[in-house]
C-alpha cells in the first residue's frame, strides 16, 4: 500500500510538470528549457525584423566551392595552367574519353571533327577540335569553353561539376588531335 501511494505521488508530481498547452511548464532542468537559440524560422528578439536563418555575407564562399576566376577574363583563361598537364595515363584519358563521349560528342563528334549527330542541323557548326586551329588552342582555352561556354556553345559546368574531369577531357582531346 505504501509503495502504491509513493508511486502515485511521484506520478502526480511528474504530470504536474506539464502545465497543459496554455500554461508554462514547470522547469525541472532549467538550463535545458531556457536556451538562447532561435528556431530557424523564428525572429531574433533583439533585432525584431531579422530572421534567424541568415543569408551568408557577401563574397563568402563555402569551403569546397570552386570559384572560376576567369569567367570574364578570356586572356587569363587562355593562360591558366592545366593541373593535369602531362598526365596522359590510362585512368585520366579513360575518364576524359567517357565524359567527352557523353557531353561533347553529340556536337563535336566522337573523333572531334565537329561532325556529331546534331551538328548537321545546327546553324553555327560545332568547332572542329582536331584541325590545326584547334591544336593551337591552349589547354586553358578548351577548359574555358567547357566551364563558361563559348559563343553559341553553352557552359557544361553543371553537367560536369567535377573540375578535374574537365581537365581530363582537355587531355583526351589532345590525344584525338594526334
Ligand atoms: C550542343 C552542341 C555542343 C556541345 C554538346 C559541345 N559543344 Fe563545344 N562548341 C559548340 C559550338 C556550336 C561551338 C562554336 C561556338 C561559336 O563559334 O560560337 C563550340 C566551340 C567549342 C570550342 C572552341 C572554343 C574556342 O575558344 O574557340 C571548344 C574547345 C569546345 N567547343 C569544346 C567542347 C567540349 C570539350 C565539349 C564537351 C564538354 C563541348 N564543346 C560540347 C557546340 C557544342
Amino acid at each position: 500500500m505504501k509503495r502504491l501511494i509513493f508511486s502515485a505521488s511521484v506520478l502526480a508530481v511528474l504530470t504536474a510538470c506539464n502545465g497543459g498547452s496554455n500554461k508554462t511548464n514547470i522547469e525541472l532542468v532549467q538550463n535545458m528549457m531556457d536556451q538562447p537559440m532561435v528556431k530557424s524560422q523564428g525572429w531574433i528578439p533583439e533585432e525584431g525584423d531579422k530572421t534567424q536563418m541568415r543569408v551568408p555575407p557577401k563574397h563568402t564562399v563555402s569551403r569546397h566551392q570552386y570559384v572560376y576566376k576567369y569567367a570574364d577574363d578570356i586572356a587569363g583563361a587562355d593562360r591558366q595552367p592545366n593541373p593535369l598537364a602531362g598526365q596522359m595515363g590510362a585512368p585520366v584519358l579513360e575518364a576524359g574519353r567517357k565524359a567527352y563521349d557523353i557531353y561533347c560528342a553529340v556536337c563535336h563528334g566522337h573523333t572531334g571533327a565537329g561532325d556529331g549527330s546534331v551538328a548537321e542541323k545546327m546553324a553555327v557548326k560545332p568547332r572542329n577540335l582536331i584541325n590545326a586551329d584547334a591544336k593551337s588552342y591552349t589547354d586553358g582555352r578548351i577548359f574555358h569553353a567547357i566551364t563558361s561556354g563559348r559563343g553559341v556553345m553553352g557552359s557544361y559546368a553543371s553537367q560536369i561539376p567535377d573540375v578535374e574531369t574537365r581537365w581530363k577531357i582537355v587531355n583526351y582531346i589532345r590525344t584525338l588531335q594526334k
